[in-house]
């Protein structure tokens, strides 16, 4: 292997050169109490923190930045602490969906117009995953990722608590009065009880196993829970490799392929990950020219077997994912539909990652002849009032759902629907279909996570659980029901959901994958024809950026001008 010389390295223009602007780049870093030694040399390293006192999935961050120094410093390296815009999704508004190119573009211009020769990317809670790599994978600089990894299980009186889950369950109790107000606050000390990310098959654990299975993790890295000292260690591990990736020049383009992200896709299935996965793997694909469609996902889905027994679809939590083998384990039981050869960023590839590694526990990670089902859980819908494309986790459906016609119940928006759901006259029975327009990547802003409409209390009082909801948002990886997200193209840009009518027949067929809005062709041109598009929601601004340049939910929501591999010119040295 040819290993670069520390004249071609990026940071060689910055501190190594004989001029003016050299001099003025090495007496400032001699006035933070560098010395000569510190980079003559060697590569700089950038860690991009997306640490923050707003992000508790983040708040071991601080400690894991110097973790990984040591391992920088250890291998002869030069490591540089950058932060980065930190995407709390708990706190953050709208949503941090409006946000993930944000940080893309902030992590690939810190790398561009900084002297970095390699990056090691701390992010972990949801969106943070995919920014970080896109913004990388753009740069095309070498970079690994150390994901945050899982909070420990949350605890209530000897009960085992899960993020998400049991705060609607318990949200549930209280309204019912089975548990007290004290009760619900010692629920609220219990359930997020130290750092990490959520601990339930989030789109955080969804995203860092997928970032495993992708290769941009170390070896058994994106389950370790965040408490457990051997993420500490990983993080030194993560230290160390980077200094060689560097010399060895192992750049994203080189490790991340059309078969790195199908063994991604894989991945989620297998785990019974987030819908969310869908939107950032094709996002995160584009950054390197990799064209991921909707199909793709479904391909994979009906040859996967669901395997990981995590809430909300399973029982168990993410600590018990890692006792139980982690992804490892799960990867190695399934070698045969994975692409063993993919590079991964510790030099050797996913099969010889994987190789020898075993199962635990057979509840927590099923072996394939006990899976939990013999596909995977996502399905991709099409027909005239999704063209571009609908998903549905039909694992969290109710079966007698899966094919299924009724008339449609209307909001224009989430306001419209938070006025009106539990209306005793809302015209609505277990029949219908409860649409809500103007939720997508341009009407939410960001495509927030309402796609799992709340059943209208009437239907909730007559006992009805689950009935067929239709939106251009996503749902939170913790949500469950017969939800079909992320239809495109969106309402807002008058997609035909923005032209369905109250009473409109709507027709669901998820064996046969389609979805179809049963009004002849000249009614739904008539009704486009009249549409009026919403008002621009951004006069200025971030908002406006975003709204001039997101893509469409089938696109992976990325901004227009941040797809594709076309070069960028390195930043003159002047
Ligand atoms: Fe950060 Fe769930 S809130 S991962």
């Amino acid at each position: 292997m040819t290993r670069k010389s520390y004249e071609e390295l990026r940071s060689y223009r910055w501190y190594g050169v004989d001029d003016l602007r050299s001099f003025g780049h090495r007496s400032r870093a001699k006035q933070m109490g560098y010395a000569r030694e510190d980079w003559a040399g060697k590569p700089v390293i950038a860690i991009i923190n997306t640490w923050s006192d707003i992000n508790p999935c983040h708040t071991h961050f601080r400690d894991r930045a110097e973790e990984v120094k040591r391992g920088v410093w250890q291998a002869g390296g030069f490591p540089v602490e950058m932060p980065a815009i930190s995407l709390s999704e708990p706190f953050q508004k709208p949503t941090t969906m409006m946000y993930r190119n944000l940080l893309a573009l902030e992590t690939e211009e810190l790398l561009r117009s900084y002297p970095c020769d390699g990056a090691v990317l701390l992010g972990g809670c949801d969106k943070t995953t995919p920014a970080l790599f896109m913004g990388a994978a753009s740069m095309n600089i070498p970079a690994l990722f150390v994901p945050a990894g899982p909070m420990l299980r949350g605890n209530w009186r000897g009960k085992t608590l899960g993020s998400g889950s049991d705060t609607w369950k318990y949200w549930a109790e209280l309204r019912a009065g089975n548990i007290t107000e004290d009760d619900w606050e010692e629920i609220e000390d219990g359930i997020a009880r130290t750092p990490g990310t959520c601990m339930t098959m989030g789109t955080a654990a969804t995203m860092m196993c997928a970032a495993e299975a992708l290769g941009l993790t170390l070896a058994d890295a994106g389950s370790i829970p965040a408490a457990d000292s051997n993420h500490a260690r990983m993080a030194t591990r993560c230290g160390r490799r980077i200094v060689d990736m560097v010399w060895e020049d192992v750049k994203p383009s080189d490790v991340f392929t059309e078969k790195s992200f199908e063994n991604a896709i894989t991945t989620v299935m297998a785990m019974g990950g987030s819908t969310n996965a869908v939107v950032h793997l094709v996002a995160m694909a584009g950054r390197l020219g990799v064209e991921l469609d909707l199909e793709r996902f479904d391909e994979i889905s009906k040859r996967t077997p669901f395997l990981a027994n995590i809430r909300p679809s399973g029982k168990y939590l993410m600590e018990d994912f890692f006792y139980a083998g982690g992804l490892a384990g799960l990867l190695n039981e399934m070698k045969d539909i994975l692409h063993l050869d993919c590079m991964t960023v510790n030099g050797k590839t996913l099969g010889e990652n994987i190789e020898g590694k075993d199962i635990y526990n057979e509840d927590v990670i099923r072996r394939r002849n006990n899976a939990l089902s013999a596909e995977g859980g996502l399905a991709v819908l099409r027909g005239n009032l999704a063209p571009g494309g609908a998903i549905i986790k039909h694992i969290a459906a109710d079966p007698s759902l899966h094919t299924h016609t009724g008339p449609a119940v209307v909001f224009k928006d989430y306001n419209d629907m938070a006025a009106r759901i539990d209306d005793p006259d809302l015209p609505v029975t277990k029949d219908s279909v409860l649409v809500l327009q103007n939720a997508g990547p341009q009407g939410g802003p960001g495509m927030p996570e309402w796609g799992m409409l709340p059943i209208p209390k009437k239907l909730l009082e007559q006992g009805v659980r689950d009935m067929v909801r239709i939106s251009d948002a996503r749902m939170s990886g913790t949500s469950y029901g017969t939800c079909v997200l992320h239809v495109a193209p969106e309402s807002f840009v008058g997609g035909p959901l923005a032209h369905v009518h109250d009473g409109d027949m709507i027709a669901l067929d998820i064996p046969g994958r389609t979805l179809k809005l049963l009004v002849d062709d000249a009614e739904l041109a008539a009704r486009s024809a009249v549409w009026v598009a919403p008002e621009a929601k951004f006069a200025r601004g971030f908002g406006a950026i975003y709204a001039a340049h997101i893509t469409q939910a089938n696109k992976g929501c990325d901004f227009d001008v941040l797809e594709g591999t076309a070069p960028t010119p390195e930043p003159e040295i002047h």
